[in-house]
């Protein structure tokens, strides 16, 4: 066994931990960020970095011998799922009984793997959420900072218009109209210029060739291409990749020691190390985050952190739905996989819904428009530690869930009676029009105010910190990343002024 020591230690390389890393390495700090998942960098056989979604191979999941695509079937034949080779692939599926959660493992974490939807909170729901959170600092400040650094674009008004790609958008729209509803364009940070010249056939197709949940070889501004890079190129930061921080330990000097495993590219542990630090920042992810706190509380290795660590965990109230729309009503067999607008009903008093208006990037003309909406659900799940696996239990039912479906169905009733069509019942395995056993939107855990302090400090222990998803409590109302990134940039800059630049 070897033990290094790096000053600061970053866990993970998604949102939360690529801006702290950055902040960090400006800082002057000597920071090791430490990622369970593998650099996508490098062209295999076929030229590409990632597989696609259309003949997914086993870069497309982690540690699987079958892909676990989000829907099942079509025409209730799994025609979706392909076997694979178990491999470290960059999109992982982590089940817990009634609810399975989606998170992206590689130098990147969820960026790598996702729609690219930048999206702004409802002030009014920000505050709603996150109330000690002063929110004129969050929109003049953080929300703005977070949006350059991750070059978010908007969709040109006039090519979205006319262009082929989003035909399937426009005619959601149509039907969102005649119901009397309202929608949005949604702001990316996948390269809509790129898309363009995607369209026009002058660059290789990525979001046209229907990547998205496996990667896309093209076009999109994930972390590895925004923050990491400007983190990496303060000569500061470096990061260890196929490492999974299993174990964190508190010594009588005040530092913490790691106990981590080494991984191969199929997922076994070739060796198991330690790394010592005097400033330890969680960016795991909301799973995965808690998970490491929950097991030090629960195996005595942090006794002082308190009974919050492993609460008011939330799925954003995903849901997917797919509609029938008539056979007139075309939406086009070029379909991006990346959204560009959604239908805004969070306004509504009974059912708030935010509904991504998504593609079903099949190559071919199916006569579905497809949804993943996001609701406010109040109910929240928490996590329990099981001592004969050594991991968290998360602790979520499908009665939970059914507030999700209630809004969703109030708003798509709607429209389907507007429109004289109905759902689709053969695109999740059964006959159910609304799949929300699966969550793309992890959050809570570790809530910022409650097992850490306002700028997520974890409680119990100084110079500990939680970055990402698990500080918020279960519900943004739009897609989180903006928010995760945001927050991440709030905390950081008082926790470099107060804890780690005081002489
Ligand atoms: P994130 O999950 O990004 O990163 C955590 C990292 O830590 C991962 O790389 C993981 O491998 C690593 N890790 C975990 N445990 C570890 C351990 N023990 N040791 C070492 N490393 C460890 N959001 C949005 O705003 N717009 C969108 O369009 C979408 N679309 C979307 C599609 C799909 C398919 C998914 C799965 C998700 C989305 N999301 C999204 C959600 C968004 O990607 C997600 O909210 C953020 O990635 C969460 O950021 P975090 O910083 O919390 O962690």
């Amino acid at each position: 066994r070897r033990t290094d020591f790096s000053p600061a230690v970053v866990i993970g390389t998604g949102y939360g931990a690529a801006v702290t890393a950055l902040r960090l390495g400006e800082a002057g700090i000597p920071t090791l960020m430490l990622e369970m998942g593998r650099l996508w960098d490098t062209p295999a056989g076929d030229g590409n970095v990632f597989s696609g979604m259309l003949r997914p191979d086993r870069r497309s999941m982690w540690l699987k011998t079958r892909t676990e695509a989000p829907l099942a079937s079509f025409l209730w034949i799994d025609v979706v799922n392909r076997d694979i080779e178990r491999y470290t692939g960059v999109l992982d599926r982590v089940d817990h009984g009634d609810m399975s959660v989606y998170v992206g493992r590689g130098v990147g974490g969820g960026s790598l793997v996702n729609g690219a939807m930048a999206v702004t909170p409802k002030r009014h729901y920000f505050e709603e959420i996150l109330p000690s959170v002063d929110a004129d600092e969050m929109y003049g400040t953080y929300f703005p900072r977070a949006g350059a650094a991750l070059g978010v674009n908007h969709i040109d008004p006039e090519w979205f218009e006319t262009c082929r790609s989003y035909k399937y958008a426009r005619l959601s729209r149509k039907h969102a109209g005649k119901a009397g509803l309202t929608t949005t364009f949604v702001p990316s940070v996948y390269d809509f210029d790129y898309l363009r010249r995607e369209e026009a056939g002058d660059v290789p197709r990525s979001a046209l060739a229907s990547e998205v949940i496996y990667g896309n070889n093209h076009g999109k501004r994930s972390l590895d291409k925004t923050y990491l890079p400007a983190a990496l190129g303060t000569g500061n930061v470096t990061i260890r990749t196929l490492t999974e921080v299993r174990a964190i330990h508190h010594q009588p000097d005040g530092t913490y020691r790691l106990t981590v495993r080494e991984l191969d590219d199929v997922g076994n542990v070739v060796a198991t190390s330690e790394i010592g630090t005097r400033h330890l920042f969680l960016g795991a992810g909301s799973l995965g985050s808690t998970e490491l706190l929950l097991r030090a509380r629960e195996t005595g290795a942090l006794p002082e952190l308190n009974d919050e660590v492993g609460q008011c965990w939330g799925t954003n109230g995903n849901v997917m739905l797919g509609r029938a729309n008539h056979v007139w009503d075309t939406t086009g067999t070029v379909q991006s996989g990346m959204p560009a607008l959604g239908i805004d009903a969070w306004d509504d008093p009974e059912h708030p819904v935010f509904a991504e208006i998504a593609p079903m990037p099949a190559g071919l003309e199916l006569w579905v428009s497809l949804y993943l909406a996001i609701t406010k659900n109040p109910e929240r799940g928490h996590f329990t530690y099981d001592a004969a696996t050594d991991s968290a239990r998360l602790h979520w039912t499908a009665e939970q869930g059914q507030p999700t479906i209630d809004a969703a169905k109030a708003l798509f009733d709607r429209v389907n009676r507007a429109n004289g069509t109905i759902y689709r019942h053969d695109l999740f395995g059964d006959t159910r029009p609304f799949e929300n056993r699966f969550t793309y939107h992890p959050l809570g855990g570790l809530v910022l105010g409650k097992a850490t302090d306002l700028y997520g400090r974890v409680r119990g222990y100084p110079n500990l910190y939680v970055t990402d998803g698990s500080l918020i409590p279960g519900s943004t109302g739009v897609n989180p990343f903006v928010t995760i990134t945001a927050l991440a940039e709030r905390n950081i800059e008082r926790v470099l002024a107060e804890d780690l630049r005081r002489p």
